[in-house]
């Protein structure tokens, strides 16, 4: 059998100085602002990211007024980023996603993907599903699609010249009541977002033979 090897075209490289690069940041130029316009670009590509369904659960909540990231300072424990980064980025999941349904199989209809009857047929199938599903499944499709955006945006925001640091640091209580956010949406995390002031610390990772088994897991 055969394996095929591509050799690294110019995009690949690229994208794993991305991945390489890509460090957890927790001191920021606080100088640096990035555009609504730059940053509504960074979230377009960042929704290229998969999701249950196609239903694309997450919604952003940008913050990048000084005075509400004041405000989120003490919730998120006085982790410092809060006020220097640029923005945060409240990364949230729709727990009623399901009512975008057929808007974004309507979308796929009206870009010529789908036959309209497959896409009526995929929003009757997952209105059904959604609708039988317990509120904790739900819960945790948010959670799943909710970490791969999270994942997307921090790498779209390095390949953009910026860095990141995700936080669960916070109060999910307090933040959702200081923002008036309803139960509706469920807080995944906080991104904060801008250009580094200190380099992020270092890490290291498990060897590959320790978090990889080929078949079969160990029995311990
Ligand atoms: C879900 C999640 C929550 C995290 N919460 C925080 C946090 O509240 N504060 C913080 O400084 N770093 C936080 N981190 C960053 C991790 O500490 C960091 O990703 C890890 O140490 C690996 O370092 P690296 O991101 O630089 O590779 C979090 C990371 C993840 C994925």
């Amino acid at each position: 059998m055969s394996v095929s090897q591509p050799s690294p075209t110019m995009e690949q490289q690229s994208f794993f100085d991305v991945i390489r690069e890509r460090r957890s940041v927790r001191s920021y130029d606080p100088e640096v602002k990035i555009s609504r316009e730059e940053l509504t670009e960074i979230l377009q590509e960042t929704t290229l990211a998969p999701s249950a369904a196609n239903l694309q659960p997450w919604r952003f909540l940008v913050i990048d007024s000084p005075e509400l990231k004041q405000k989120l300072l003490p919730i998120a424990f006085n982790q410092q980023q809060v006020v220097e980064a640029s923005a945060v980025i409240a990364v949230l999941g729709d727990l009623e996603s399901i009512r975008m349904a057929e808007k974004i199989y309507g979308q796929a209809v009206d870009a010529g993907f789908m036959p309209a009857d497959t896409a009526k047929s995929f929003v009757e199938r997952y209105t059904g599903m959604y609708s039988s599903m317990p509120p904790e499944a739900i819960r945790q499709i948010v959670y799943t699609d909710g970490g791969l955006v999270s994942m997307q945006l921090m790498l779209v925001a390095r390949a953009k010249g910026y860095d990141t640091v995700p936080m669960a640091g916070y109060d999910k209580q307090k933040f959702t009541e200081a923002f008036g956010i309803s139960d509706r949406y469920a807080p995944v995390m906080l991104i904060a977002i801008g250009k580094a002031a200190k380099p992020g610390h270092p890490t290291t990772r498990l060897p590959i033979e320790d978090v990889t088994f080929f078949n079969e897991m160990p029995n311990e």
